[in-house]
């Protein structure tokens, strides 16, 4: 079976291995990776590889070299586990591979939790394979959406609520860096429906008539302009994470700074320095499976599945009208979409939806 492998401390160096297909054993099912999506959120789970264990998910036989963590749609294609069937269609974090071996617990028409000991540990966000029928995502027209931006959108549905929940929605403007990513777009989408909430996107000048053209922010400044943005309260969510960018908000707006939201990292080789010194208050990193613990707290996963899943198909709908999807199949393709999510030769309306 085909592994795509990324070294881990030179992401340009990539390469496909070969290897058997595993043995199912007692209790264990096979997974054949049907598709799976490509964006800079797939760059960041290599950056943070090591820092938040994504390596770990897919562990790779190879020394120094991960598996890349994706999200897509798999078959199940044998069993031995109770109550899951071969041909089950499965949505889930997948590697790019050919194949994933798991160990499914409480399986039922919905699905499963895959069990697998060397999962134990890692955040449980990332351990549910869904199936169709009862999945409240799930439509078989928006696969490739759903592959692409389903959780990239989870996050932003967070984002927007852990706004509102602390009244940062309406003490000044909230302000998006890398505008023109899906996951600042997904936030501006459900932001913008708030009313009173004045929404800036930060981007770069290629992308500024891109970020324009949606028509969710109220203002688009470049990231050479952030002196021009006005002085007063404002909440700055950073889906950049370039250091010069948060440099230069902070010392904008000092202590009138009433939040910053550290999300992302998609100017993942700008992300070292300006940590000391940094007027304002200090970022606080905002990690999706924490608010969804809070709010499956609050509100019970599936009254959490059930408000996000409302939200998604509205915004998946509006999606049809500008994002692309770019097919690819094979090393070669794999390859050559993550080198160009790599270097950032993606245009923020098309995304890449790929096979082995
Ligand atoms: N904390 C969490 O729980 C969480 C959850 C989900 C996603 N995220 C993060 O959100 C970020 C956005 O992910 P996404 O998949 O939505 O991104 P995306 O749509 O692929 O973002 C594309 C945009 O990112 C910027 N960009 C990408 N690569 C670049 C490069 N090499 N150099 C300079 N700019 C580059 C450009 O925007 P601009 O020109 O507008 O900057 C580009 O238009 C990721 O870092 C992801 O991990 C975090």
């Amino acid at each position: 079976m085909p592994d795509f492998l990324v070294k881990r401390d030179d992401f340009r160096d990539c390469r496909v291995v070969e290897s058997d297909v595993p043995a199912v054993g007692p209790g264990q099912a096979l997974l054949r990776v049907d598709s799976f999506g490509m964006t800079s959120n797939n760059v960041t789970y290599a950056v943070f590889g090591e820092a938040v264990s994504y390596w770990d998910f897919f562990p790779s036989s190879e020394e120094r070299w991960g598996r890349l963590p994706t999200w897509g749609f798999a078959e199940v294609q044998s069993s031995e586990a109770d109550g899951v069937e071969p041909g089950v269609r499965l949505y889930g974090y997948l590697p790019a591979s050919s194949h994933l071996l798991v160990t499914p617990s409480g399986a039922d028409d919905a699905g499963f939790v895959d069990a697998s000991p060397h999962k134990a540990a890692l955040p449980s966000a990332y351990h549910r394979y869904l199936a169709g029928p009862r999945d409240p995502f799930y439509r078989p027209e928006t696969e490739a959406v759903q592959m692409l931006l389903r959780p990239l959108f989870f996050t932003s549905f967070l984002i927007d609520d852990q706004l509102d929940d602390e009244g940062l929605t309406t003490k000044g403007p909230v302000i998006l860096s890398s505008a023109s990513s899906k996951t600042s777009i997904a936030a501006a989408f459900m932001l913008a429906q708030r009313e009173e909430v004045e929404l800036l996107g930060l981007t770069g000048s290629s992308n500024t008539d891109f970020v324009e053209s949606l028509g969710l922010y109220d203002g688009t400044v470049t990231y050479d302009a952030i002196d021009s943005l006005p002085r007063g309260p404002a909440t700055y969510v950073d889906v950049s994470g370039d250091s010069r960018v948060r440099q230069a908000v902070h010392s904008h707006f000092g202590d009138e700074l009433t939040h910053s939201m550290a999300v992302g990292a998609t100017h993942w080789e700008q992300m070292e320095g300006g940590g000391e010194d940094l007027p304002g208050p200090a970022p606080v990193f905002f990690f999706a499976p924490n608010r969804v613990g809070k709010r499956a707290d609050d509100w019970g996963r599936a009254g959490l599945e059930t408000r996000v899943a409302e939200a998604w198909h509205p915004f998946c709908e509006w999606t049809e009208g500008w994002l692309e999807t770019i097919p690819g199949e094979g090393f070669d393709a794999v390859r050559s979409a993550w080198l160009d999510v790599l270097e950032g030769r993606v245009e923020p309306k098309r995304a890449h939806v790929l096979a082995l």
